[in-house]
């Protein structure tokens, strides 16, 4: 296929894009490597992509609209804030939370405008399996999520490994009260998520092709994590569902861990004996670890990570240790 008669692809970033990310369907585990090599790993092209051109936040919304939107949807939002999460700063403006989005699906490395690669992603109807090492495996529509869990608004900070972070208000349920529906097996040690795998749907996916990135998207917790009451499933933002390019109908939120720990648009959640494969970790293993949680004191190969700087703001925070949720996790790493 010509990528460049889709006009999906016709926007002037496009002219940051190294051509043969585009060009070469063929870009074989060896040679992504080497480019991991020479930067191109999650914040491969971010020096490129912080000067978004202007969008109005109409646009962005309505680009990434799911539809149809199930009915139940109206009686969950905006849900009951928990009071017991508090950002410690401003809340990150909705636009900006919005339009700078990773979805490597849809943009790869090359943009963080999601919102304008979304068009063909169908999020209904939509299910996700629980299964493996339980008694009850299960596969839930959305709307058996809805009537079965309940549901809440959650105020979490977000750190992204590229140093970017974001305040924001998530509506879903303690991903623990999911698992605790298929009745988890004593032998289930991890859980591994898997996100959708449709390359018609998502541009990305299908022009990098087989055998290049490690698709679909995947991610893991240790079950000790994955049970921690932060750990959360969120299928709305802001009041209101979640929209594509932030991970339209369902994805995980794990607010101590860099952000390429929650998995966008998931369909599987698998408890397992052993320690899953991961997407970044598969790519990367040397920059991107499993455990992966925030660390000011550790630098990322290529960058340091003791500062942080606020989506839509010139503002920069020291990074604080678990993202500032010590209190809660810091003991599932004694010892
Ligand atoms: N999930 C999928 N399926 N694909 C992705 O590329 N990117 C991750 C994570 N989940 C990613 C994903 C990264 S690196 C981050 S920082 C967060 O999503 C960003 O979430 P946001 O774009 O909604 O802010």
């Amino acid at each position: 296929m010509n990528h460049h008669t889709r006009k999906i692809w016709n926007v002037p970033e496009h002219e940051h894009t190294p051509i043969e990310v585009f060009q070469n369907r063929k870009l074989y585990r060896r040679e992504f490597l080497q480019r991991m090599g020479t930067g191109l790993g999650i914040a491969g092209l971010a020096g490129l992509l912080t000067g978004c051109e202007q969008a109005t936040k109409e646009e962005i919304e309505q680009a990434g609209a799911t539809t149809p939107v199930p009915q139940q949807d109206s009686s969950i939002y905006p849900a009951e804030r928990n009071p017991a999460f508090k950002y410690g700063r401003p809340e990150t403006e909705d636009i900006e939370a919005e339009k700078f989005t990773n979805f490597y699906e849809f943009t790869g490395p090359t943009s963080k405008q999601a919102w304008k690669y979304v068009e063909n992603f169908k999020t209904a109807p939509w299910s996700v399996t629980v299964e493996g090492e339980c008694e009850k495996p299960r596969t839930f529509d959305l709307d058996d999520l809805f009537k079965e869990l309940k549901f809440e608004e959650r105020a979490y900070r977000h750190r992204c490994v590229e140093t970017w972070a974001m305040c924001v208000p998530w509506t879903g349920f303690p991903l623990a009260s999911l698992l605790k529906l298929v009745e988890p097996k004593a032998s289930a040690k991890y859980v591994a998520f898997e996100t959708f795998n449709k390359p018609k749907q998502a541009p990305y996916m299908e022009s990098s092709g087989a055998g290049t990135w490690p698709w679909p998207y995947t991610e893991g917790l240790t079950m000790p994590e994955a049970m921690n009451d932060l750990a959360f499933i969120a299928t709305g933002l802001y009041g209101a569902p979640l929209l594509k390019q932030n991970g339209a109908p369902i994805r995980l939120v794990v607010p101590w861990k860099y952000g390429f720990k929650s998995g966008k648009s998931i369909v599987k959640i698998r408890l397992t004996k052993d320690q899953p494969a991961t997407f970044w970790n598969t790519v990367n293993p040397e920059e991107y670890g499993f455990v992966a949680n925030v660390e000011p004191d550790v630098p990322h190969p290529r960058w340091s990570q003791r500062t942080e700087w606020m989506l839509g703001t010139e503002k920069r925070y020291d990074t604080q240790p678990f993202n500032g949720y010590g209190e809660y996790v810091a003991s599932l790493y004694t010892g």
